[in-house]
């Protein structure tokens, strides 16, 4: 079956969702200007010391991630398919005084786009969902990796993906779905302010699985470091999930699932 045409549907969607996250507070810009990071405690950890190092933030939205990786002494470069997401990285990175280069680009582009490479790549939190081929995206990893430089990626967990959105307690959607799936939720606002007003409300998403994910970055010839699944999410997916600081989790009576997970991949030298 030929592909759909996955980025036209997608990019404007992407495009309009920008000034409404910009605005939110899920974001909050203005935290963010006045010197917090929007980085995860996690991933400071996982990540470990950034300073002098040449890191790339693909799919990086409008950039608070990227400028935050900055702010801890990286030479960073963002790159995103939305213009209008880029357009917006720019001016943060002005209004608070960051070097950054943002680029507009489509993922599958970045080694032959960006033109030069890495020490680390970061990227995920609603990364790959957006890409139809895992393959291809590992070996652009691999391609903008120095060696001896990493990946790192944290998603959401696949096996979140398949449970009932109320109660995240059944099995509902198909773990090894493969394909496009297209989705129509003109009443679903965004993830970063559900009452937002959209117009663009059609996207067409791809599941992948942790096997999918690990066998493609160990085939583009990158080692894996660690696999660390997590047992809390960064939104309510469920109705049921508590919160506690920035972490959704299941209720302490509840048995734990894997909510979140988080890679590391080494380029060997
Ligand atoms: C959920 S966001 C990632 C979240 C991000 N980690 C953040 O800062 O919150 C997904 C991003 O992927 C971008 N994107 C989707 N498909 C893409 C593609 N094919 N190439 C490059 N960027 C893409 C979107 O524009 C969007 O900024």
């Amino acid at each position: 079956m030929a592909e759909p045409d996955y980025l036209a549907v997608n990019l404007p969607l992407w495009d309009e969702r920008v000034a409404i996250h910009v605005a939110s507070d899920f974001y909050d810009v203005a935290g963010f200007k006045a010197g917090a990071s929007s980085l995860r405690e996690f991933e400071l950890v996982e990540v470990g010391a950034v300073t002098g190092r040449r890191l790339v933030h693909l799919q990086c939205h409008f950039g608070l991630d990227t400028l935050s990786w900055a702010r801890r002494g990286a030479d960073v470069t963002g790159l995103d398919f939305s213009p209008k997401a880029i357009e917006a990285a720019r001016t943060v990175a002005d209004d608070v005084g960051l070097t950054a280069r943002f680029v507009v680009a489509d993922v599958y582009d970045a080694a032959t786009v960006l033109g030069e490479t890495y020490d680390i790549v970061y990227t995920g939190l609603g990364a790959l969902c957006w890409l139809p081929d895992v393959d291809r995206w590992a070996k652009v990893i691999a391609d903008l990796l120095e060696p001896g430089g990493f990946l790192y990626l944290a998603e959401f967990h696949p096996f979140a993906d398949t449970l009932d959105e109320t109660e995240g307690r059944t099995v509902t959607f198909d773990y090894f779905a493969e394909g496009p799936q297209v989705w129509d939720e003109p009443d679903a606002g965004s993830y970063a302010d559900p009452q937002a007003r959209v117009r663009h409300t059609r996207s067409i998403e791809y599941a992948h699985g942790l096997g999918e994910v690990v066998t493609a970055l160990a085939a583009a010839g990158l080692r894996i470091d660690f696999l660390h699944e997590h047992d809390y999410t960064l939104w309510p997916r469920f109705a049921v999930l508590e919160r506690d600081g920035i972490a959704y989790r299941l209720p302490a009576e509840r048995p734990r699932v894997p909510l979140m997970y988080s890679i590391r991949a080494t380029k060997p030298r």
